[in-house]
């Protein structure tokens, strides 16, 4: 919810003039509410769907509409206009895949231990590996589903508007390659 980010006062660096104090201040206070919505998100995810009350489960869904979806709305209309320009002059417009798939390689590599160590775990660990392991899966395929989207929507009209046959078919041939 960006209109909840307190502003916080300036602090002046000296010596990088780009990097002044309204734009580190954002960043911090939009990294704090990151973290607040992240472990409120969290902390409801991991208690919900068993036996809780059916008020805490209106709570969740209260943090949902009244302060989650206005986040993302907060950063669509105030923010992202600004971001667009900042990463055509300064950045990489695929970092954040890159980001994706560095989450991807973690989660991967998460569920293979959990499987190596359900080969030879004991019974009584069994029933915790086996959660770990549902849980890891599950998040794994939200952030592949939602990796896909970006790509299928966002990137593939792209390449069918703007990319010739030639180029398509040796980025094909590459891909299948590696
Ligand atoms: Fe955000
Ligand atoms: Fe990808």
């Amino acid at each position: 919810m960006m209109h909840a980010i307190k502003r916080r006062k300036s602090i002046r660096e000296p010596g990088n003039k780009h990097r002044d104090a309204g734009a580190s201040s954002l960043s911090e206070a939009i990294r704090r509410h990151h973290r607040n919505l992240g472990g409120t998100l969290r902390s409801h995810a991991r208690g919900v769907g068993g036996g809780e009350p059916q008020t805490e489960r209106e709570s969740f869904a209260a943090f949902l509409k009244f302060d989650l979806l206005p986040h993302a709305r907060g950063e669509e209309r105030h923010l992202y206009s600004t971001i667009d320009k900042l990463v055509r002059e300064h950045g990489n417009p695929t970092a954040t895949m890159a980001v994706d798939h560095e989450f991807i390689n973690d989660y991967v590599t998460k569920i293979e231990v959990v499987i190596q160590r359900l080969k030879s775990a004991v019974e009584s660990e069994r029933p915790r590996l086996l959660r770990e392991l549902r849980e890891l899966s599950l998040r794994l395929d939200a952030v592949f589903e939602l990796h896909l989207a970006k790509e299928e929507q966002v990137y593939l009209p792209l390449i069918e508007k703007y990319l010739g046959r030639t180029d398509q078919d040796r980025i094909l041939e590459a891909i299948h390659k590696s």
